[in-house]
């Protein structure tokens, strides 16, 4: 199997990390395009696309290796797998590094984007011998489209009926054996039946400081920019533990480097540079301390509910849910109780402010093991 050709079957928007990488090896990429181009070209150039390339995540890697190569020997399709996390850990990558190492295609899609079964129906019906499929969101599939995947997962078959009423007529289509990569950023939204069908879930988890160093140091590599040992720990501390974050980080310092000094990175350039963009110590940007401070101060320490944090900064729940709070959570900053989230003493001396007696003292002990 010589082909790859990873194609985004949406048209549109696939979570910020679709596309194509350039061409094989990690040596230096092309960024001159992407520079004049998105946030998401820049993200897509600096993606690890082998399993040799990519850092971090390593049980997951070492147990994909394992189903990836008994699917070469064999010479059987890959199984379905599931990946969830916060934005911005890989799981778009996964996809992209899975299909690559499989020797396969790749059809990108979200769960919002399938928003009829037509749409359904062609993706499917697109799909070569073995490729694979990789739905984005799939938590925010419809219910019907979700029921209408179930065969196709199951048995590589899609039912159809062709025109209305008593002339109405079933077919059933026989598809091409195929691999479902499926992503979340909720778990915890997916049915019992879709996740009984996938063969594997994996959660993936935020990246400690050595793996997001390694990261931030491979990113400069590839374009090019002299980073030292500090500059990249620095921008790695920051980073919450997220790679696309790093990444982003790394192209703001580069700026600041080249207006304001030589154009290299070394740690006093990337602590004034993120200081000025208000990304703190622990990598909490204005949203994360808004969301903080609200709990904070406003509510006095809580427990209050999500919906209320979300009225008092005008914020979308699911924004808070999916990308703010696992992060405080992890580091300690935060905690779910069932009457409504509280701020930790970590939470609260980390906003610069006493924490009330009733405040539980919160995750040091994580946030230690982050960074
Ligand atoms: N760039 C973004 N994520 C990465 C990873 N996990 N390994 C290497 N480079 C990356």
């Amino acid at each position: 199997m010589a082909r790859k050709k990873h194609t985004d079957g949406t048209g549109g928007n696939n979570g910020g990390e679709g596309g194509e990488g350039g061409d094989g090896g990690d040596g230096p990429r092309e960024i001159g395009a992407t520079e004049r181009n998105t946030e998401r070209a820049w993200q897509t150039a600096l993606r690890p696309r082998n399993f040799d390339e990519y850092i971090g995540q390593r049980d997951l890697i070492e147990n994909l290796k394992v189903a990836v190569g008994a699917a070469k020997q064999g010479k059987w399709t890959l199984d379905h797998f599931l990946f969830a996390g916060p934005p911005g850990l890989g799981k778009t990558t996964l996809a992209h590094v899975i299909a690559t190492e499989m020797g396969v295609n790749l059809h990108v899609s979200s769960g919002p984007a399938i928003d009829h079964k037509g749409k359904l129906a062609a993706l499917l019906t697109n799909l070569g011998e073995g490729d694979a499929l990789f739905i984005d969101e799939i938590h925010r599939l419809h219910p019907v489209i979700e029921e209408n995947l179930y065969p196709a997962m199951e048995d590589f078959r899609f039912d159809l009926f062709i025109g209305d009423g008593p002339h109405a007529k079933a077919v059933t289509m026989q598809l091409p054996r195929f691999t479902l990569l499926g992503a979340t950023t909720r778990m915890g939204l997916l049915s019992a039946p879709l996740l009984d069908r996938f063969g594997f879930h994996w959660q993936l988890r935020y990246y400690d400081l050595p793996d997001m160093k390694a990261i931030v140091k491979r990113s400069a590599r590839l374009i090019d920019i002299e980073i030292d040992d500090d500059g990249a720990t620095e921008i790695a501390r920051r980073s919450r533990g997220t790679p696309r974050i790093a990444n982003r980080l790394l192209r703001r310092v580069r700026d600041f480097a080249k207006m304001e000094s030589d154009g290299s990175i070394d740690g006093s350039i990337a602590g004034s540079s993120l200081d000025r963009l208000a990304v703190d110590h622990a990598g909490l940007d204005s949203l994360d301390r808004g969301y903080l401070s609200s709990i904070c101060e406003r509510f006095d320490g809580g427990p209050v509910g999500i919906e209320s944090i979300a009225a008092s900064l005008s914020e979308e729940r699911g924004t808070l849910e999916e990308v703010v709070e696992p992060f405080l959570l992890q580091v300690g900053f935060i905690s779910r109780t069932p009457r409504g989230r509280i701020a930790t003493a970590a939470g609260f001396q980390h906003m610069g402010l006493v924490a009330p007696s009733k405040a539980p003292t919160g995750g040091a002990g994580n946030q230690g093991r982050l960074f």
